[in-house]
């Protein structure tokens, strides 16, 4: 048994994946844009979390764009059968590395079309269309449009599960009317738990939650509270974030992101770290202090 099967599974479509897998949007150049400084390191990263055990990589094809696709086709492919992978669609960058809008038919045509030639796949397991009618957060507007489009390549065999990123509620309840959402996946962490809601209606329906920036992104959560916890644990503060996912509910799914081994192993032992209920109780204040 692997460290991180201490995390626990929990079923995305109908696979079930290990519950701390690996986010693969930092393998790209600086900005999600462009090839990596390293791709060497970037192919080692990828490598060094399936050989731990990691079965669930969410990526997309415009992290690059197309660059991260192609990295995890040249370190895994051909692919473990157990492994699944999560892309998504719905957006497009611009020649200056800007992120736009790409929700048209032909848009998410040709996108899941890219996916899968820069995957080598036949079929993608897990499409999450990504909102962008505000890129930075969630915003409503009405998804039936493009969403009848994945339902449709969906029909076709090209994509097996649909999932829904950037998505208020109201959105969520649109969606399930033209197909099954398996998953949502949003911004959440410790410090951001506008989703907290959310989160425990999807626990009670069985549906997975995916938080992206986890360990807060592109500038990773720092705060007195988790450094004493930690401190207190003999963990990292990183470490902590990741076991307060984890502990917050079964259906929490984490893609940690990182470009970097030694931090892809911190990360991954985190499935091991047993958070008190005290540490919980001031882990849990920190959200009420960012609010
Ligand atoms: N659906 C969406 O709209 C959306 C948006 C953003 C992200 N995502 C997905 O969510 C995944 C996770 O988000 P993310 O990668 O943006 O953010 P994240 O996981 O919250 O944090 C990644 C950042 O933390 C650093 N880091 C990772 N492990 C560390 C450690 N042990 N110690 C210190 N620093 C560490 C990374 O730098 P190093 O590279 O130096 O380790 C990187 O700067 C992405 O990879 C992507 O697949 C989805």
């Amino acid at each position: 048994m692997s460290i991180i099967d201490q995390s626990g599974t929990f079923d995305l479509g109908d696979r079930s994946v290990k519950r701390l897998g690996y986010g693969a949007m930092q393998l790209a150049g600086p900005g999600v844009f462009g090839p990596p400084r390293d791709r060497g390191a970037a192919l080692a990263v990828l490598r060094e979390a399936v050989a731990s055990g990691v079965n669930h990589i969410d990526t997309s094809d415009f992290y690059g764009p197309h660059v991260t696709n192609q990295i995890i086709r040249e370190a895994l492919h051909p692919y473990r059968d157990d492994l699944v992978i999560v892309t998504k669609v719905g957006a497009r960058r611009g020649a200056d590395g800007s992120w736009n809008s790409a929700f048209s038919r032909e848009d998410l045509t040709q996108a899941v079309h890219d996916n899968l030639r820069n995957l080598r796949l036949d079929v993608l397991d897990l499409v999450n269309l990504r909102i962008m009618f505000d890129a930075h957060g969630p915003a409503e507007g009405s998804i039936e449009a493009p969403l009848t489009v994945l339902a449709d390549l969906q029909r076709q065999g090209l994509v097996r599960h649909v999932g829904l990123s950037n998505a208020t509620p109201r959105q969520i309840a649109e969606g399930r009317g033209i197909t099954k959402i398996v998953c949502v996946q949003n911004h959440y962490n410790l410090a951001h738990r506008a989703d907290d809601r959310l989160i425990d209606d999807l626990t009670r329906e069985g549906a997975a939650y995916v938080p992206f920036f986890p360990l807060g992104g592109f500038t990773p959560l720092q705060s007195s509270t988790l450094s004493d916890v930690a401190a207190r644990l003999d963990a990292t503060p990183i470490q902590v974030a990741l076991a307060w996912l984890l502990r917050r509910a079964p259906n929490i799914l984490l893609i940690p992101g990182t470009s970097s081994v030694g931090h892809l192993r911190e990360n991954l032992a985190a499935a091991r770290l047993v958070l008190p209920d005290e540490a919980i109780e001031e882990l849990n204040r920190m959200a009420d202090i960012a609010a």
